[in-house]
């Protein structure tokens, strides 16, 4: 990374947005048939109706790549070099568990020796990333970052698991942020982030770590798969964004009702209105893709921002809003600039 020492302001700019899904798609018909489960529970209790799965041998990198050359041709489209000097995966689910899967994907998108890592802060991985990009952009550590979400979570659910498999599904969502000035349009304005390391095991995959390892005993085979705590999550969920969203509102000056489209972390339609209600943001501003994606995790945010990208107008003002294991939580603020994606 070359640091540029300039003293001027200076914020980090959405300058492309891309996302992308597998093909194969899973209804929740095609679910009932195989688990213990029907189509009326699972929308009733989620939203959600169908979910896109990775092929076998699809791996998160190869889902990142795809919306990392969206991202990237969206920002030349938009007039913003296709360039990155940073690359940021959010992901929980990366091709191994060492190296990261990011300098990978910034290889394979031909973006040199771009500083490259991953994060790993779950469904909230996506804002977690954003805010570190942004803050090594107005540090003038880098010019240009490329911040990716990306999970193929169907690669850990249990197969036979009816409380996970129908609330997952596969994806990928990337933005390009270049440097440029916090009054403009697509300037990321405040962040907050948060955790709470007591709860981690509310939503955990047990084994496969060094904890696990540590034993010198293989690992029993249900503590390989994700686990979640489903209703305790539901609670702390809705709480947790909430009071997440009031804190970057309060800071950037902004109401609830003044929000024009909150993004928040496509977990469950109840979870987005109780947090729109909460925050006394109209439901039919809460953007909301999870019947069609489900939860993608660390990919949600950008993959609904993509989502709605069309109806969202230059200057709206966005909210984006997320919550996963870890426990994390983090929020952040930005005016919608004049991209075409
Ligand atoms: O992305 C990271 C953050 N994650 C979240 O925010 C997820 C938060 N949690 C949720 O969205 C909801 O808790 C779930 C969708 C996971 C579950 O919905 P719920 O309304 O909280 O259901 P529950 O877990 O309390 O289960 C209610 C009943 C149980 O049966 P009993 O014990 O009442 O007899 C479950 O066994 O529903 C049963 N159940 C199912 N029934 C049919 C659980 N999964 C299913 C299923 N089909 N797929």
């Amino acid at each position: 990374m070359r640091p540029n020492l300039s003293a001027e302001p200076r914020a980090a700019v959405l300058a492309g947005l891309g996302g992308y899904v597998p093909p194969t798609v899973v209804t929740n018909e095609m679910l009932a048939q195989r688990l213990n489960t029907t189509d009326e529970w699972i929308s009733s209790r989620t939203g959600i109706r169908e979910r896109h799965v990775a092929a076998p041998g699809q791996a998160t990198s190869d889902l990142a790549v795809e919306a990392g050359t969206r991202a990237l041709k969206s920002a030349a489209g938009n007039g913003t070099p296709p360039e990155a000097d940073l690359v940021v995966v959010a992901t929980t689910t990366p091709d191994h568990p060492l190296p990261g899967t990011a300098p990978a994907v910034a290889a394979r998108l031909g973006l040199g020796n771009a500083a490259a890592f991953d994060i790993a802060a779950v469904c909230s991985g996506f804002v977690y990333a954003l805010a570190t990009a942004s803050a090594a952009i107005t540090a003038g550590l880098a010019r240009q970052a490329l911040v990716i979400g990306a999970e193929t979570f169907s690669t850990i659910l249990d197969p036979n698991d009816r409380t996970t498999v129908p609330i997952f599904g596969d994806g990928a969502g990337a933005v390009l942020l270049r440097a440029g000035r916090p009054d403009e349009a697509g300037a990321l304005g405040r962040f907050d982030l948060g955790s709470d390391g007591d709860l981690a095991e509310l939503i955990i995959v047990p084994a496969g770590g060094s904890r696990q390892r540590s034993t010198g005993q293989p690992a029993p085979v249900e503590d390989t798969y994700f686990a979640m705590q489903g209703r305790a999550v539901f609670v702390h969920a809705v709480n947790r964004m909430a009071q997440s969203a009031r804190t970057v509102l309060d800071a950037t000056g902004w109401t609830g009702p003044e929000v024009d489209w909150l993004v928040g972390h496509q977990a469950n339609a109840r979870i987005l209105r109780a947090v729109a209600d909460q925050l006394e943001v109209p439901t039919d501003r809460a953007v909301m893709n999870l019947d069609r994606v489900g939860n993608t995790s660390a990919a949600s945010i950008p993959l609904a921002m993509a989502d709605a990208a069309e109806r969202f107008t230059p200057g709206d003002r966005l909210l984006l809003t997320a919550f996963g294991g870890g426990l994390t939580w983090g929020s952040a603020t930005l005016t919608w600039p004049n991209l075409e994606i």
